[in-house]
Formats: C-alpha cells, sequence, structure tokens
C-alpha cells in the first residue's frame, strides 16, 4: 500500500496529456481504467455514467467529423475567420487521429432518482466524477489523458457518429494513450485565495 504522501504525491502530478506515441492501449488495460472509474460516488448511488470505447481508426474518423462538422458550424455561425476555423478543426481532427484511445463519457439522462433540474444537476455531477477517476486510473497505468468538452457542443452528432442509446448524453471525452510529452505542472491558484474558513463571531 503506498504510502499517504506518495498518495498525495500520485494525486498531484495527473497533467494533461496531448501528445501521445502510437502504441495501442490494451483492451484488458481501458477495462481497469474503466472499471476504477465506475468506483467514483453517485448521487443517489444511480451510476449514470455511459462510456462508448473507440478505437478503430474508421468510428474515430466518423466521429472526428461529426463533432468537428458542428465546431466548423459553429464558427461560421458566430462569423469566425475561415482561416481560424480551418485551422481548430485541422488540429482537433489531428489530436483525435493520434490518440490511440477515445473514450466518449455520456451521462445515462434516464437513470435518474427523480425527474427533476436539480437531480438532472446531480447526474452531470456523478459522471464527471467518473471523469476524473478515469483519468487517475489512466495516470496509475502510465498512461496520459486528456479532457475534452467537444462533444458538449456536439452531442447530436456524438450521438449519431457512435450510435449511441437516445438516453445516453454526451458530455466529454478523453483521449488516452502512452505519453510523447513531459509535461510541467500548472501552476495552481493560491489555496488561500480558494479558501474561506469558518469564524468564529466575536458575539457567541
Ligand atoms: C470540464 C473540462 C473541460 C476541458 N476541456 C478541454 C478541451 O476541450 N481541450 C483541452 O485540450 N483540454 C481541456 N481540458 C483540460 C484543461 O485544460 C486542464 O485540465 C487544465 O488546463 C489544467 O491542466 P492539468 O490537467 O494538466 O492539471 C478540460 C478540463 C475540464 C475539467
Amino acid at each position: 500500500m503506498p504510502t499517504k504522501q506518495e498518495l498525495h504525491t500520485f494525486l498531484r502530478t495527473r497533467r494533461s496529456v496531448r501528445h501521445f506515441n502510437p502504441d495501442p492501449v490494451p483492451e484488458s488495460v481501458i477495462e481497469e481504467i474503466l472499471t476504477t472509474a465506475t468506483f467514483a460516488p453517485s448521487a443517489h448511488n444511480r451510476q449514470p455514467w455511459r462510456f462508448a470505447v473507440v478505437t478503430d481508426t474508421a468510428t474515430k474518423t466518423r466521429l472526428a467529423k461529426a463533432v468537428t462538422g458542428k465546431m466548423r458550424a459553429d464558427m461560421q455561425s458566430q462569423s469566425a475567420d475561415e482561416a481560424d476555423i480551418e485551422k481548430r478543426v485541422a488540429t482537433s481532427l489531428r489530436r483525435m487521429d493520434e490518440a490511440p484511445v477515445v473514450i466518449v463519457l455520456c451521462r445515462d439522462k434516464t437513470d435518474v432518482h427523480v425527474d427533476t433540474p436539480e437531480e438532472a444537476v446531480m447526474g452531470v455531477q456523478s459522471t464527471a466524477l467518473a471523469g476524473l477517476q478515469l483519468l487517475l486510473a489512466a495516470h496509475a497505468e502510465g498512461l496520459g489523458g486528456n479532457w475534452i468538452c467537444w462533444p458538449l457542443y456536439a452531442q447530436e452528432e456524438t450521438r449519431a457518429a457512435l450510435d449511441l442509446p437516445e438516453s445516453w448524453e454526451p458530455q466529454a471525452m478523453y483521449f488516452i494513450g502512452y505519453p510523447d510529452e513531459t509535461i510541467k505542472s500548472k501552476a495552481r491558484k493560491p489555496l488561500k485565495e480558494t479558501i474561506r474558513w469558518s469564524q468564529t463571531s466575536p458575539d457567541v
């Protein structure tokens, strides 16, 4: 069992990895990572997370075209510069092509305790926790991962490209692979800027 200091170090050394070598990731390793992801807490223990795993080139290409097609349309509707649009789309296509594994994380919107807006938010929160756990499990396997928000902007397109059930609501996707870069830690805000301790009232 690692010491608590080793565990803190492990948790603090996860980085977003954006460049991978082309080595495939064994299916057993992907399953190990996803099993760990499912140990995230979830509201009412509903476990609303669903995972679409994409490793073959044809499906990855279909997904990439679907997501970047929506990206292009959105940028055009915001009157973005055509050169900027093409650059962003080309970079996105390259990044997806280079990722040995793409995992689309979805929330099953029917897997709720009761149908209220608050419970829907809790479903999204629970799903996101599985996403973090997935990234940490990849880190434990010596893999790199990157949280990608694009499917959130292209939920219909993502579902159609992967032929996902209607109730699967894409939330994010993860590029996973063996790292081909050394990443420096990104600075964190000083803790004192993010924390507020309770004060004992002088009147009490
Ligand atoms: C909700 C969410 C959405 C993100 N979307 C993207 C994304 O679309 N593309 C990307 O390259 N990184 C994305 N990231 C990764 C962040 O940029 C990264 O976590 C942050 O810069 C801190 O770096 P670190 O993960 O190395 O600590 C996202 C992270 C989160 C939590």
